[in-house]
């Protein structure tokens, strides 16, 4: 392949810096012309395409959020958007995309493969580890270390006034980093959208934990459950201790990126590219039992996606 662009689009994550650098510097290193996109599809539409050279790839791989900068562009839904898009790749003979981001913007890779014959590879960068065909998403790691942090603050301020509370953690319709925050941080209670959440059994559970002699509870909410502060009035009528929502926001999308997601990041970055110059498109990179492996990219949302059930169980358990 002669030439290449690299895009990050959708919420940003920590570790989409390392991934832009290890795939630009592969391409760099096979002679193949670099290009940056700003504004993910937003940017390919408005033309803010710029040659890239290794300047653009140093001191970023321990840099949060995204050098490309990234947007949501739900303009890109219409073809006539996507063929002007696709145009302004064309017209600087630019014939392959690695694309960063989660499954809505796989799709927009997908199209623009289908319909403009752009060769496409998708790399999971998302801290809500929603993305089927990957174990891991880049960001997820760092992510879930930033609501451990967070835990082990609100715990220090939750026992010493014997109080309540409901941690919102973010993850869209995904329960992971809720769950995985909870078996982690030593979380005393668990929300997941993917499981029934009966507001009288977590009501009941913080009973009996004071009968036990526990001074605080930390619940895990994620907010494809609810606002965590909708809740707590709820709770607030069923149990009598002192309830405070925690909502963490735009916190968790900040941060170095860990060391985890530093390599994951680099190794689909530079798999990205790889896959670009061996001629074939159309496909998403994940890490499966530590391995990394390929799928056809539309099977980000037709795969079939499921958190582990052991895992709830064992949060569950650990939690009482
Ligand atoms: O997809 C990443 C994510 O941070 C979700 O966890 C969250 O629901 C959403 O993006 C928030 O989006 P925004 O930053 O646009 O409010």
């Amino acid at each position: 392949i002669k030439s290449i662009a690299i895009l990050t689009s959708g919420g940003d994550a920590p570790g989409m810096n390392p991934a832009i650098r290890a795939a630009g510097k592969v391409a760099l290193s096979k002679g193949i012309d670099l290009y940056g996109i700003k504004r993910g599809y937003l940017g390919m539409l408005n033309d803010e395409i710029f040659r890239m050279d290794g300047r653009d790839l140093s001191g970023i791989i321990d840099r949060g959020g995204t050098t490309l900068l990234t947007a949501r562009c739900p303009e890109f839904k219409d073809p006539k958007i996507r063929a002007i898009a696709a145009e302004n790749l064309k017209k600087r003979g630019i014939e392959g995309l690695v694309v960063i981001g989660g499954d809505g913007s796989f799709h927009g890779a997908d199209l623009l493969f289908k319909e403009h014959g752009i060769k496409v590879v998708g790399i999971p960068g998302t801290i809500d580890n929603d993305i089927i065909g990957t174990d891991y998403t880049i960001g997820f790691d760092t992510c879930l270390n930033t609501i451990l942090d967070a835990i082990t603050k609100i715990r220090d301020t939750a026992t010493s006034h014997e109080r309540t509370i409901l941690v919102e953690v973010m993850g869209r319709d995904a329960g992971d980093l809720a769950l995985y925050a909870t078996l982690a941080g030593g979380g005393d209670g668990l929300m997941i959208p993917e499981q029934e959440n009966p507001i009288d059994v977590l009501a009941y559970q913080i009973a009996q934990r004071r009968k036990n002699g526990k001074l605080h509870d930390i619940v895990l909410v994620a907010e494809g459950v609810g606002s965590a502060i909708e809740i707590a009035e709820e709770l607030k009528k069923k149990v009598h201790t002192d309830i405070r929502p925690v909502v963490l926001a735009h916190i968790q999308r900040g941060g170095n990126p860990s060391g985890f997601d530093r390599i994951l990041a680099t190794k689909m970055g530079a798999k990205a590219v790889e896959i670009l110059d061996a001629g074939k498109s159309g496909v998403m990179i994940g890490m499966e039992g530590n391995k990394l492996v390929t799928h056809p990219i539309s099977h980000a949302w037709e795969g079939e996606r499921r958190l582990s059930q052991e895992d709830y169980d064992l949060a569950l358990t650990l939690s009482k």
